[in-house]
């Protein structure tokens, strides 16, 4: 006997936009739990990126208070945990091990919570320990940068560096809601606030040239951090990405294309070629200005095209080079080039890289022709 065995499941979470939601009166963090068991009394267990908490000194005792406000609907299982921020939460399983240790030692359990605060790195690392720990708990993210806020927030995959490759291990797994606080975003330093507006541009070459041009009218007073248009920045990447995760038809990525990761082939073997003292915002802006070079070498996209979005990215304050990008392999060839091979694998299937032919007008090539890549690449080099 042979049968055809399916079914469909649909995924639901709230991605709210919201100002101190430490706040007592503000019902954000509590509406988001207690939605789908508002009598019960539901166990969180609370980690904080380091950056966050030295930038927010009080944070952590806000939230308690704010937790004792609401003791009738939410309880700490334990004072906020702090581990590394930055791409150190990501340096192998140590952290992931750390963070299922602590949901073993409190009990928390698939009705209770792991609540994740910080950039992308943290949000991805403890979103990896929740959906490993019981098979799958739920877990609240709550991003503190620009990158996180606009686009890996709300993800639906999670991951950590691995082999010395970017997520080598990581899961497809929704969020059980994101709060995004705008007054995290404050204490960002230049240059984690402009790491985000990286992904932005990205958004807006691949689906909304109006938005491209907002950023390219705005660009100066974005790098100096005005926070209004910071903030709409960040909030029109989120609403172009989530767009994409929810009307694509590929939430969980099946097919080998990514069409979300134009400049990321190279950008992933940069980070990881640097130590990842690249951001991944800043490798992303090289990534793109890579594929920008490559495309107008190849006639496929128009020069004018390919200076403004080098211009805006520069404008953004990005540098479009990093002395990386030309480490040789022991064979003497450029070890950037073998990113390729590392992002097809990634994916399954056969290579996909996404190109511009115009700004709001991307499209799929599924071979690079190396020499003309190093030539774009040439042109990046600083004389
Ligand atoms: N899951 C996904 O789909 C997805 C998508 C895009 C990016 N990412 C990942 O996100 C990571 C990058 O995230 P990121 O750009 O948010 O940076 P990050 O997480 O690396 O954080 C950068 C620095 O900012 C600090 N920080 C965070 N919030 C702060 C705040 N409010 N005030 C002061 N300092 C603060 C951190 O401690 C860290 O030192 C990468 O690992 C990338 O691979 C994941
Ligand atoms: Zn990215």
């Amino acid at each position: 006997m042979s049968s055809d065995f399916g079914f469909n499941v649909a995924y639901r979470f709230p991605v709210v936009f919201t100002s101190a939601m430490c706040d007592p009166g503000n019902n954000t963090l509590r509406d988001a739990i207690t939605r789908e068991a508002p009598s019960a009394r539901h166990r969180l267990l609370v980690v904080v990126d380091d950056g966050v908490a030295g930038a927010h000194p009080t944070w952590a005792s806000d939230l308690q208070a704010y937790v004792g406000a609401h003791s009738d609907a939410l309880e700490l299982v334990c004072p906020p945990v702090i581990v590394p921020g930055g791409e150190r939460a990501k340096h192998g399983l140590d952290e992931v091990i750390r963070i299922v240790g602590l949901v073993n030692d409190y009990a928390i359990d698939r009705q209770s919570y792991l609540v994740a605060v910080g950039g992308g790195a943290v949000l991805d690392m403890v979103s990896f320990a929740a959906a490993i720990a019981h098979r799958g708990i739920r877990v609240v993210r709550i991003p503190t940068t620009t990158l996180a806020q606009g686009d890996s927030g709300f993800a639906v995959k999670n991951g950590v560096n691995f082999f010395g490759k970017k997520n080598f291990v990581g899961t497809f797994a929704p969020p059980f809601a994101v709060i995004n606080d705008a007054l995290l975003l404050e204490t960002l330093s230049a240059r984690d606030r402009r790491s985000g507006l990286a992904e932005a541009v990205k958004v807006s070459l691949l689906k909304d040239p109006e938005f491209f041009e907002w950023l390219e009218t705005n660009a100066e007073a974005l790098d100096r951090g005005v926070p209004s248009l910071v903030s709409e920045a960040v909030h029109r990447s989120a609403a172009l990405h989530l767009a994409h995760i929810c009307g694509s038809g590929d939430p969980f990525e099946q097919s080998s294309a990514r069409p979300l990761d134009f400049g990321h082939w190279s950008a992933h073997k940069l980070e990881a070629l640097s130590g990842h003292e690249v951001r991944h915002g800043e490798a992303v802006a090289i990534g793109m200005a890579l594929d920008v070079e490559y495309a107008v070498r190849l006639d496929v996209l128009p020069r004018v095209d390919g200076d403004r979005i080098l211009s805006v990215l520069r404008q953004l304050g990005f540098t479009l080079y990093h002395p990386a990008l030309v480490t040789q392999t022991v064979n003497g060839g450029l070890a950037l080039i073998a990113g390729l091979q590392e992002f097809r694998e990634h994916l399954g299937g056969r290579l996909h890289i996404t190109l511009l032919r115009g700004i709001g007008d991307p499209f799929e090539v599924h071979e690079i022709d190396t020499p003309a890549m190093m030539a774009a690449l040439q042109t990046l080099t600083p004389q």
